[in-house]
């Protein structure tokens, strides 16, 4: 039932104009799939099903990328809302702001929260967290900005004392090209005194790398495979999912984990709305996401050619994951 004041506690702002997200997702198809290799961008991942998908993932003992970033949080989120004083968390990719709450509970601790800001181009995720959220948080205002953060951030809140979280490594799930624009928008739309707090996952052992997308339950299979039906109910196609099979590859010169689904088959893929046909040779693979790793340095660097600066470094004990504090500097 609803309560008093709850649409004053909960805000959506659709930032995406109308038809967006159709115009996008036929632009990346029409691109990535007329391509060799074959690719797509990781966000089409995430619809309701993809999503659900996700929040499944986080929960898989291989994929320690989640509980090694709660580790962290848990032990280190104290400190940061002393370090920050935020008033206003937002976070980019929230999905099910799940591991937020850490955060969350330690800045309202501190007496500085008011105002917690997810951003996500999937409007289930926003509704669902938010709503849990102002269930949990009774002083706690939610503004959720529907929105592409590859795109521009123009539309993030000013003033006061700002932290932009990026969790969960979806910075890695951006090709380098991709993640210098997102901090150089980041940059411009902070100002001195605010925070960036990035997780990021770190380069180890590629076995270990490939068993956390590899689950034997095929979970993780699964929600690559998501993505052909979003393209068939988004855009008329007709991929057979079960006909692929799912492929994680790690890319040593890359440095990244790359998820592929291989044609069981030679077939031919019509996507109708594109009046597009795709053949596919038996054995050939489309490109489902990247997943980029990082050493301390390499992360540094990217953060201080945008103009951050590195203030605090803090991993979970067995330094498989990073989560990174910085500050925008003067230039
Ligand atoms: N932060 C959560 C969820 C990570 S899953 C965690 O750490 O567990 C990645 C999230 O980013 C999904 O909710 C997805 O919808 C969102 N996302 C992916 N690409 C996006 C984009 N370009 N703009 C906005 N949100 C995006
Ligand atoms: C959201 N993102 C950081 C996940 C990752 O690890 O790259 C997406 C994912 N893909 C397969 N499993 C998880």
């Amino acid at each position: 039932m609803p309560r008093p004041g709850l649409d004053h506690q909960l805000s959506i702002d659709r930032r995406l104009p109308t038809g967006y997200l159709a115009a996008s997702l036929r632009v990346d198809v029409a691109r990535g799939l007329t391509a060799t290799p074959k690719w797509l961008p990781p966000r089409w991942l995430y619809d309701a099903r993809g999503s659900a998908l996700f929040d499944r993932i986080t929960r898989l003992p291989g994929y320690y990328l989640s509980s090694a970033e709660r580790e962290i949080l848990a032990a280190t989120a104290p400190e940061i809302a002393a370090i920050t004083a935020a008033d206003t968390l937002i976070e980019l990719g929230s999905g099910s702001s799940a591991k937020t709450r850490s955060l969350l509970d330690a800045l309202d601790a501190a007496g500085t929260l008011g105002r917690y800001v997810p951003v996500d181009v999937s409007e289930g995720a926003l509704l669902d967290a938010g709503t849990a959220l102002i269930r949990d948080y009774p002083r706690l205002h939610v503004h959720a900005v529907l929105a592409d953060f590859t795109a521009g951030l123009g539309g993030l809140p000013a003033g006061g004392r700002r932290l932009v979280a990026f969790f969960g490594s979806t910075y890695g799930n951006l090709t380098p090209v991709e993640r210098a624009g997102l901090l150089a928008e980041l940059r411009r739309a902070l100002a001195i005194g605010d925070g960036f707090l990035l997780g990021i996952d770190l380069i180890k052992d590629p076995a270990l790398l490939v068993s956390a997308y590899d689950d034997p339950a095929g979970i993780t299979a699964e929600f690559n495979r998501n993505v052909l039906y979003v393209l068939n109910r988004e855009l008329g196609a007709d991929f057979r999912p079960d006909a692929f099979r799912y492929q994680v590859r790690w890319n040593p010169q890359l440095e990244r984990i790359e998820t592929w689904l291989h044609a069981e088959g030679a077939q031919s893929v019509v996507v109708r709305h594109l009046a597009l046909a795709v053949d596919f040779a038996d054995g050939e693979a489309l490109r489902t996401a990247i997943s980029t790793k990082f050493h301390r340095a390499g992360v540094q660097a990217e953060l201080e050619r945008a103009e951050f600066r590195t203030t605090r470094w803090w991993t979970d004990r067995a330094e498989r994951f990073a989560l990174v504090l910085a500050v925008p500097t003067a230039g």
